[in-house]
Formats: structure tokens, C-alpha cells, sequence
């Protein structure tokens, strides 16, 4: 095995929604490269203790912490306990999010503030944790970095999206967050980046893709011409984990095959 495979050896990492999709494709990305993982999870319990065991059966190491990431309490458990299996932590990926989308007319309350609360406060709470983590610990023994916080956002952070206003205005809040938090805490070598997805073959948008006039229609939005798997992210976020990219803070990554490129104007305007 080459040494650039075990990217992150003797490194502790904590993935939110790691029970299933993008997060448990990185949560696999980061324990292959040598990095002991938390699993987190909120209703996910069984797929979260499958994925473990599929990262132990692998000679890696992995535990699953359930907690929900809206929760301030149960944030600060989920990184004590991975403390209690693991010791240091050195990366966090704010991964957890959902969709509940509806017309803004009939959007109620509880679903804005559902995806407000998990996607936007939910990853703040585990940016905060994380800084806070990072500075008791001091130096890392590893790196150069004293840790590095990546967030899971989305070309939605960018792109309007109608039908969708309550996760729209959750990854765009969510860019602005890492872009301010990358600002204040780099002079403490804490580096914070940001994943922004374009459609990537999850239970998320199972309804489209598994759709084929729905795909086809989606197609159009992608001038890659693939629809992303779970694995295209984790490999974003695994460079972005490793000191490869330790020059890195404050930047989105757009993983999305051109998506974000308004490829509707490739034959208008
Ligand atoms: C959403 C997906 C959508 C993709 C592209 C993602 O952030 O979660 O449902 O397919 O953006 O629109």
C-alpha cells in the first residue's frame, strides 16, 4: 500500500450522518487512510453499527456515537465519547442534513425550522465543539494543523432552488459560516472548508434519479453527463481532512460534475 493511502494514520475523525449516503461513504474514505472514526447517527442505529463493523472487518477503527447534532447536550456527549474510545480528535465533518421541502406557501414552521435546525445551528454545533476540542488539546502530534472542520454543503449554497427555500437558505448560511469561522480560528491552525455536492445518488434524491424522465431532466443540469456518487465526495473531503491540502482554508469545493457552471446557458443568453 502506498503511503499517500493512509493519508490521515493515528488521526481521529467524527462524521456526523454517517449512517448512510455521503456520510458513510467518508466515514469509510477516512478510516481506510487511517483515521479512527465516530460514526455519528441520529435514527440510523443498525446501518451505523453495520458500517463499523464493515470498517473493523477492514483492520480499521470505528465506533457508532448516535446524537442529534441539533442538540447542544448531545453534540458534547458525541465528542466525549469518541474521546472515551479514541482520545484526540483531529477532524470533524458536519455532514448531517435533510430535506423537507415543500412550495413556500405551504411551508409549515416545524419543517423550516427542522432543516434550519439540523443543517445550519446542527453544524455550528459541531464547529464550535470542535474548536473548542482542538484548542484544550494543543498540537497535534500528526499534523500541522491543530484540526481541520469540513462542512457539508451544497451547490444550493449558491444556486436558488424553488420548492426549497428552508435548505436553500440552510447551505447558503451554512458557506458564510465556514467562510467566518475559517477566518477567525486560522491564526489557531484551525482550518475549516467546505463539500458543496451537486446531485449525488442518495436516498436524498432517490425520487429523481430513480425516476428516468426525472433523470433525464437532471442530466441536462450536469455537463459531466454522470450523476455524482457518494464516493466522489468522500474523496473531496479525505484531500481536504489530509495535510495534502494544508494550505487550504475557507473554500468550498464544488464536487458536481459542472453543475454550478449554469449549464443552462450553453446554448442561450
Ligand atoms: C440536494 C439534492 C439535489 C442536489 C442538486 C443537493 O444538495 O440534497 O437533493 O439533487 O443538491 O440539486
Amino acid at each position: 500500500m502506498l503511503a499517500r493511502d493512509r493519508l490521515l494514520e493515528g488521526q481521529g475523525a467524527i462524521v456526523t450522518g454517517a449512517s448512510s449516503g455521503i456520510g458513510a461513504a467518508i466515514a469509510s474514505a477516512l478510516a481506510a487512510a487511517g483515521a479512527a472514526v465516530g460514526v455519528n447517527y441520529r435514527s440510523g442505529a443498525d446501518a451505523a453499527d453495520a458500517l463499523v463493523r464493515e470498517i473493523r472487518d477492514a483492520g480499521g477503527r470505528a465506533i457508532a456515537i448516535g446524537a442529534d447534532v441539533s442538540n447542544e447536550d448531545a453534540v458534547s456527549r458525541m465528542f466525549d465519547a469518541f474521546a472515551d474510545a479514541f482520545g484526540r480528535i483531529d477532524i470533524v465533518v458536519a455532514n448531517a442534513g435533510l430535506q423537507k421541502d415543500a412550495p413556500a406557501a405551504d411551508m409549515t414552521l416545524a419543517d423550516w425550522r427542522a432543516v434550519i435546525d439540523v443543517n445550519l445551528t446542527g453544524q455550528f454545533l459541531c464547529a464550535r465543539e470542535a474548536i473548542r476540542r482542538f484548542v484544550a488539546q494543543g498540537p497535534s502530534p500528526g499534523s500541522p494543523a491543530l484540526g481541520k472542520i469540513i462542512c457539508m454543503s451544497s451547490v444550493h449554497e449558491m444556486i436558488p432552488w424553488a420548492g426549497h427555500v428552508n435548505y436553500a437558505a440552510s447551505k447558503g448560511g451554512v458557506m458564510l459560516m465556514m467562510k467566518t469561522l475559517a477566518q477567525e480560528v486560522a491564526s489557531r491552525k484551525i482550518r475549516v472548508n467546505g463539500v458543496a455536492p451537486g446531485a449525488i445518488r442518495t436516498r436524498i434524491n432517490e425520487s429523481v434519479w430513480s425516476d428516468p424522465d426525472q433523470a433525464h431532466g437532471l442530466l441536462k443540469l450536469i455537463p459531466y453527463g454522470r450523476i455524482g456518487e457518494p464516493d466522489d465526495v468522500a474523496k473531496a473531503v479525505l484531500w481536504l481532512a489530509s495535510d495534502e491540502s494544508d494550505y487550504v482554508t475557507g473554500t468550498t469545493l464544488f464536487v458536481d460534475g459542472g453543475m454550478a457552471l449554469y449549464p443552462e446557458f450553453r446554448d442561450n443568453g
